[in-house]
C-alpha cells in the first residue's frame, strides 16, 4: 500500500449526490449527472477513485429520487461478465470488475433538496463519531496530486476542519464558497481559515479562495448543521455551519490546490474535462491529431 493510502485506512467519505443537476437539463432528466462518461468512465467512479488513492474504502453515497441507476455502477454484473469471458476480452473484463473493488459502498435517499448542509447530515449516524471525508460529485482531482491524503494528514495533526482551496480570478467567487486566510508560517499551500461565506457578491469576498469539493471535517459538523438556518438559495449549507463551528474556536486550515481541478458540473467544465484527460492517454492519439488539426482549420476559418 502506498504511504498515501495509508492515511485513509478506516476513514469514511461522504459523496452528497442527490442534486437535479439542472445545468445539465435536459441531459440529467432521467440518467444522473455522476453517470456522465469522462471518455469511458463516469464522473463518480473518478470520484471514488479519488478516495480510494487515499485509502478510503467505505463511501457513503447520499442519492435522490431517479438516481439510484449510480449504485448499479458499483456492483458486479454477471451476465456482462461471463459474456467478456467467454470472448477472452480480458481488458473490459478487468474494466468491467474494476468498479466493484474500489470500495464498500453504501447508500440512503435525501429525500428532498434542502442544501449540501442537509445532505452531509445524513451521514451522521455511518460517521460513528469519527471525522470524515465528504467528496463533493462535481469535480475531481487526479489522485497523483495526492490532495485528499494531505488534507487528512493535516486534519490528524490539526484537528478540525480541513478545506480544499483554489485561487480563482476575482469575478468568479461569487459562485462559491469563498475562505478568509491567513498564512501558515511554516508551508507554502497551507493556510489558516479565519472567515468562511457562500457566495458572496465578488465586491464582499474577502478573497479569491474558493472552497472546491474537497473537505474533512469532524463529527461535531453534524450538530453545527442542526443548529444552521437555511442560507444561500435558501438553503442549509454547509459552508455556514462550518462557520459557526470556526466561530466556536475550532480550527480551520485549508490547502490551496494549485493543480487541475475537473469540473464536469457544468458542460463546458466537462467537455474541458474529456478533452484534458484524452490528451494524456495514450490510446487517444487519434483523437489528439484529429484535434490539433480541428484547431488549425477554425484558425484559418
Ligand atoms: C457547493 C458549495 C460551495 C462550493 C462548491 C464547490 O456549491 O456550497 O461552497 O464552493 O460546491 O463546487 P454548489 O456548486 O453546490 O452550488
Amino acid at each position: 500500500m502506498s504511504a498515501a493510502a495509508e492515511l485513509g485506512q478506516g476513514v469514511k467519505a461522504v459523496i452528497p449526490a442527490a442534486g437535479m443537476a439542472t445545468r445539465f437539463l435536459p441531459a440529467t432528466k432521467a440518467v444522473p449527472k455522476e453517470l456522465f462518461p469522462v471518455i469511458d468512465k463516469p464522473v463518480l467512479q473518478h470520484i471514488v477513485e479519488e478516495a480510494a488513492a487515499a485509502g478510503i474504502g467505505d463511501v457513503l453515497l447520499v442519492t435522490g429520487r431517479g438516481k439510484t441507476s449510480m449504485v448499479d455502477h458499483f456492483d458486479r454484473r454477471p451476465d456482462l461478465e461471463q459474456r467478456l469471458t467467454e470472448r477472452g476480452d480480458k481488458e473490459r473484463l478487468e474494466a468491467v470488475i474494476a468498479p466493484s473493488e474500489l470500495s464498500e459502498i453504501y447508500t440512503c435517499r435525501q429525500s428532498e433538496p434542502l442544501g449540501l448542509g442537509h445532505a452531509v447530515s445524513y451521514a451522521e449516524t455511518h460517521m460513528h463519531g469519527e471525522p470524515f471525508a465528504v467528496l463533493l460529485a462535481d469535480e475531481f482531482i487526479d489522485p497523483k496530486h495526492e490532495l485528499l491524503s494531505r488534507m487528512l494528514e493535516l486534519q490528524q495533526r490539526t484537528g478540525g476542519i480541513v478545506l480544499a482551496l483554489l485561487e480563482v480570478p476575482p469575478e468568479a467567487v461569487s459562485r462559491y464558497g469563498v475562505a478568509a486566510i491567513e498564512a501558515a508560517p511554516d508551508s507554502d499551500d497551507v493556510v489558516r481559515v479565519t472567515g468562511l461565506v457562500e457566495k458572496p457578491p465578488a465586491d464582499e469576498a474577502p478573497s479569491n479562495l474558493i472552497l472546491i469539493g474537497r473537505y474533512v471535517l469532524p463529527p461535531a459538523i453534524f450538530g453545527a448543521i442542526k443548529e444552521t438556518e437555511p442560507g444561500r438559495g435558501d438553503e442549509i449549507q454547509l459552508t455556514d455551519a462550518m462557520a459557526r463551528l470556526l466561530d466556536k474556536g475550532v480550527p480551520v486550515h485549508g490547502i490551496v490546490f494549485r493543480g487541475t481541478r475537473h469540473d464536469t458540473g457544468e458542460p463546458a467544465g466537462y467537455l474541458r474535462t474529456i478533452v484534458e484527460l484524452a490528451w494524456d492517454r495514450d490510446d487517444m492519439g487519434q483523437f489528439r491529431d484529429w484535434l490539433a488539426t480541428f484547431m488549425e482549420e477554425q484558425k484559418d476559418a
